[in-house]
């Protein structure tokens, strides 16, 4: 078998072929890191106001913060049914940042902290810190960070990097 491997390896070297090595470091993290939501309460109740962003972007005490005071909801009443609230409470912390282990989004928020806000944590201000003119965020046509879709038009479906 790993004769065989080599064998093919020989060939492709004499035919030219680039070998590609694998990439361990994308495939680890950027894979799927933050996947479309199927959870049907989230994507009903969650996405009326602004499109319903990924649980994989905050850590788990952050959603439990954001899902225990939804009557003050960034100046806005999103109370829900105490059932709704509990389904998509447990599904947002069952996949927060932080639900298997630390993801390189979430590694940078200190212990201590509670984000509130994806577009306070360390991770979002970063990747868009080099990249975004600050003027882009209170354009007339995007209006604010949280407005993801105006710059990721796939951000729902969790495409982030071919904006
Ligand atoms: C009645 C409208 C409304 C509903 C329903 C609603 N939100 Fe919001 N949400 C807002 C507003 C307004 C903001 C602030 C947006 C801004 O700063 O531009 C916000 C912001 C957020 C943010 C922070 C975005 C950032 O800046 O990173 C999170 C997280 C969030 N909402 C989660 C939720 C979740 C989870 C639900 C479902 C339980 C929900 N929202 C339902 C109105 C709503
Ligand atoms: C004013 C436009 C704009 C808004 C609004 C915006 N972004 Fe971005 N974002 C960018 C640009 C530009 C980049 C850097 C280029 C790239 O990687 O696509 C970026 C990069 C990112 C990346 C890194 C992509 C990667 O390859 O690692 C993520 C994740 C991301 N944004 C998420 C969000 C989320 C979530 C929101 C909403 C809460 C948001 N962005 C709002 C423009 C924006």
């Amino acid at each position: 078998m790993i004769r065989s491997v080599s064998v093919f390896g020989l060939i492709a070297v004499a035919l030219g072929l680039v070998v590609v090595p694998s990439l361990p470091a994308i495939a680890e993290d950027e894979g799927e890191r933050f996947p479309p939501i199927k959870h049907e309460a989230t994507l009903k109740e969650c996405a009326a106001c602004h499109m319903a962003f990924q649980p994989q972007m905050l850590p788990q005490r952050s959603w439990a913060a954001i899902m225990g005071d939804l009557a003050n909801h960034f100046g806005e009443d999103a109370t829900l049914a105490p059932d709704v609230q509990k389904d998509i409470t447990d599904y947002l912390v069952a996949n927060a940042a932080d639900a298997r282990g630390k993801s390189r989004w979430m590694r940078r928020i200190a212990a201590t902290e509670t984000p509130l806000r994806i577009t306070e944590t360390p991770a979002w201000i970063r990747a868009h810190a080099e990249e975004v003119n600050p003027a882009r965020f209170t354009d007339p046509k995007v209006k604010s960070k949280a407005n993801c879709m105006a710059c990721h038009r796939g951000a729902d479906k969790g495409y982030y990097e071919d904006d």
